[in-house]
């Protein structure tokens, strides 16, 4: 089987485009001595997690789910980054992870105590109120911002037993934004950093793309290691899976529109909710903008959301029920977000190996989507 004969909708994750993520990912482990973390929020795939361990440190955790997962298949060093910890799950946590951060300092004073007497090292999320993100949804140094602690809230009467600050403020940026965050960094919280073991630099790295800048990387995070004698963390999540997955759709239906529409098996809604979410257009193999080629069509998915609209595209030829699409980069921010909504069928989980072979990994059918609702 392959790519072009596994059944739709399927996620196909590419193993060799993940292993040259990672391979990227582990130079920048060896040339500046940080450690990197794979965040399990954006890519948490348990058939891949052999290659991802031998390549990173360990994993990042925003629940007891996710520490669980990265424990149980992943290994190396589990971190939690919750933003707020529940009575109920937190012995269940603790037994689970090696770092606890907590976004703030009610929080820290509620479960810290039993953070540090289980051995744990712990850290605040500090928030240096540097927006770089210019979508408002995915900026945690947006006003009103919930996530991690400004300067003025932060009680420094409160830190004996944190080994380390937290920060994670980017989202699909480059070295440039992480430089210009760190000054922001250091001017907010420069005086506590050297009370510190380690930082941690969060996630929204884009370190796997083409154009990241990685000789700035390297020297920031060595610059910084070096002037605060700190390890630096980093957990990206996007960059670990960054062009290594697509979503194989067939088009069930070709309607009348304005251009004609191609309804597919597969939805933003339901199968990749970041693109209505962000929102953005996502590659489609072979497809051009609209009126570049000489076939322009909206692609919607097969839900009742008027708005489970892809985008328009063009192609070379008209579409026809059958046809296959690609939709590019969809490993990440897709699997773990998708949604059973109009109850529709989850998409298969696939590799494909660097001669083309895909084997599926896993399907899913109606007990998916009772077991939720049961
Ligand atoms: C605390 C934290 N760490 C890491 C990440 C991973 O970010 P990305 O997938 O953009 O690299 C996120 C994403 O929201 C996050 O909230």
């Amino acid at each position: 089987m392959n790519r072009h004969d596994v059944p739709t909708p399927c996620y196909v994750v590419s193993l060799p485009a993940l292993d040259r993520n990672l391979e990227v990912l582990g130079s920048v482990q060896k040339r500046t001595g940080c450690r990197i973390l794979l965040a399990l929020k954006a890519f948490a795939m348990p058939a891949v997690a052999g290659r991802i361990s031998a390549a990173l440190s360990g994993t990042s955790a925003s629940s007891l789910h996710e520490a669980r997962l990265g424990k149980e298949c992943f290994g190396g060093e589990v971190h939690a980054c919750v933003t707020a910890y529940r009575d109920d799950e937190y012995d269940g946590l603790l037994s689970l992870v090696e770092h606890v951060v907590f976004n703030s300092f009610s929080q820290w004073e509620r479960f810290g105590p039993r953070a540090l007497s289980a051995g744990k090292r712990c850290g605040i999320r500090i928030n240096p109120e540097h927006s770089e993100v210019e979508v408002p949804i995915y900026d945690p140094c947006g006003p009103g911002s919930r996530l991690g602690v400004r300067r003025r809230h932060f009680r420094e009467e409160l830190l004996d037993g944190v080994s380390g600050l937290h920060f994670h403020t980017l989202c699909e940026k480059n070295a440039d934004a992480l430089s210009r965050t760190l000054s922001a960094v250091e001017a907010r919280f420069g005086d506590l950093i050297p009370r510190m073991e380690w930082v941690n630099f969060g996630g929204g790295h884009h370190i796997t793309r083409p154009d990241y800048d990685l000789d700035l990387l390297c020297s920031l995070v060595t610059g910084f290691s070096e002037k605060y004698g700190v390890t630096v963390y980093l957990e990206p999540g996007e960059a670990v899976a960054l062009n290594a997955g697509i979503l194989t759709a067939t088009v069930l239906d070709v309607v009348p529109g304005d251009p004609d529409v191609a309804i597919l098996d597969a939805s933003a809604a339901a199968h990749m909710p970041d693109v209505l979410e962000m929102p953005y257009r996502p590659e489609v193999m072979g497809a051009g903008k609209p009126g570049e080629k000489s076939h322009t069509y909206r692609l919607a998915g097969c839900t009742c959301l008027s708005g489970d609209v892809i985008g328009l595209y063009s192609f070379d030829r008209p579409l026809a029920v059958g046809d296959r699409l690609f939709f590019g980069d969809m490993a990440i921010y897709t699997m773990v977000k998708n949604n059973t909504f109009n109850g529709l069928r989850l998409p298969s989980i696939a590799v494909e190996e660097a001669d083309g072979s895909v084997s599926v990994v896993r399907s899913f059918g109606y007990g998916d989507y009772k077991n939720r609702l049961s």
